[in-house]
């Protein structure tokens, strides 16, 4: 019997469990569940136990243990079958690619509470302090080409906007093309896709998410840009909750995914999660292109409508909103 059992079997029934009906339904002894159920308490588990009626859980701490994640009800509507907790790591992307190889049928999602060389896009850095964000990675292998994968990282933008919203409805979070997650116009999520693969063969995808859920201090230089949920909502979300509800998105958004191989069931819903849409953008790079965005195609690409009413696909990059 692991922390995992006791606390699905808790989390399952709103009111109380009887000791005798853990023992059963777990196969163990009451001193097995007596000894859990202390061990739970002294990680800031609030467990409850009233003679007569049995044991009740009343909150459980903000931690992102394998434990917490995969005891919660909607875990089984989640995309991965399994969650590897670290306290500290270099990088869960990192550590992702270590385990690539082994990766089959099943997908993993690898979550740390601290990233000590955690990795953002075109080689910047990310700042990955204990106790306030999610910095976690989804490993799997798609049977799909290696040039579709980057629609992944759409598909993962999608998700983490959608469970931002089912979490804290009033949090307004948009996209920015084509996968940042910004509220109040400060970014608050970056994704980072890498691949193994062939030329038309995928070894294995890592999706690595980067979420600033509770931190308050950022550095001086990333004040103006970065921000995180609780910075601008005033409201701590416990984030355990905020990675179910994006293993569940994900899953809804990937299997629509999957159907055509590519975005064309997920443009609209996409477009309505754009900040950039209906709005002036700035491409970067030597050839700077201004217009004004008008969505994806089915490809991820951005549609900008340029001056003179022409049409220009954007296919990589940044752009400004
Ligand atoms: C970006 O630059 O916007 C992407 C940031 C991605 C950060 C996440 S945190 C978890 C995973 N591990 C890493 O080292 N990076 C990604």
């Amino acid at each position: 019997m692991t922390k995992k059992d006791v606390l699905r079997v808790l989390k399952a029934d709103d009111s109380y469990v009887s000791g005798q009906a853990l023992c059963e339904s777990l196969g163990v002894s009451r001193t097995a569940v007596w000894k859990q159920m202390n061990q739970l308490k002294t990680e800031g588990y609030d467990i409850e136990s009233v003679s007569n009626k049995g044991y009740h859980i009343n909150s459980a701490p903000d931690i992102l243990t394998d434990y917490e994640i995969e005891s919660e009800p909607m875990f089984k509507e989640g995309f991965v079958d399994e969650v590897v907790f670290f306290e500290e790591i270099d990088s869960t992307n990192n550590e992702a690619k270590r385990q690539g190889d082994t990766i089959r049928d099943k997908a993993k999602l690898l979550i740390c509470e601290s990233q000590t060389g955690g990795r953002g896009r075109r080689g910047r850095n990310w700042v990955s302090p204990s106790g306030s964000g999610i910095w976690m990675s989804l490993l799997f292998k798609p049977d799909i080409t290696p040039a579709s994968a980057s629609m992944l990282t759409i598909v993962t933008a999608m998700a983490v906007k959608a469970a931002i919203t089912d979490v804290l409805p009033k949090a307004d979070c948009m996209i920015k093309w084509p996968n940042d997650i910004v509220l109040n116009g400060k970014k608050i999520c970056g994704i980072l896709t890498e691949m193994s693969a062939e030329l038309e063969y995928i070894h294995y995808v890592v999706i690595g998410v980067g979420l600033n859920v509770n931190t308050l201090d950022f550095p001086e230089e990333l004040s103006d840009i970065a921000s995180s949920i609780l910075k601008e909502t005033g409201v701590k979300i416990k984030r355990s909750e905020l990675v179910v509800a994006f293993l569940k998105e994900f899953n809804y958004f990937y299997k629509k995914f999957m159907k055509e191989k590519d975005l064309s069931s997920l443009v609209t819903e996409y477009d309505a999660m754009l900040i950039n849409k209906g709005r002036e953008v700035v491409t970067s790079g030597e050839l700077a292109i201004s217009g004004t965005a008008v969505g994806i195609n089915s490809m991820g690409e951005l549609i900008i409508k340029l001056k003179d009413g022409d049409l220009k696909v954007i296919r990589a990059g940044e752009v400004s909103v």
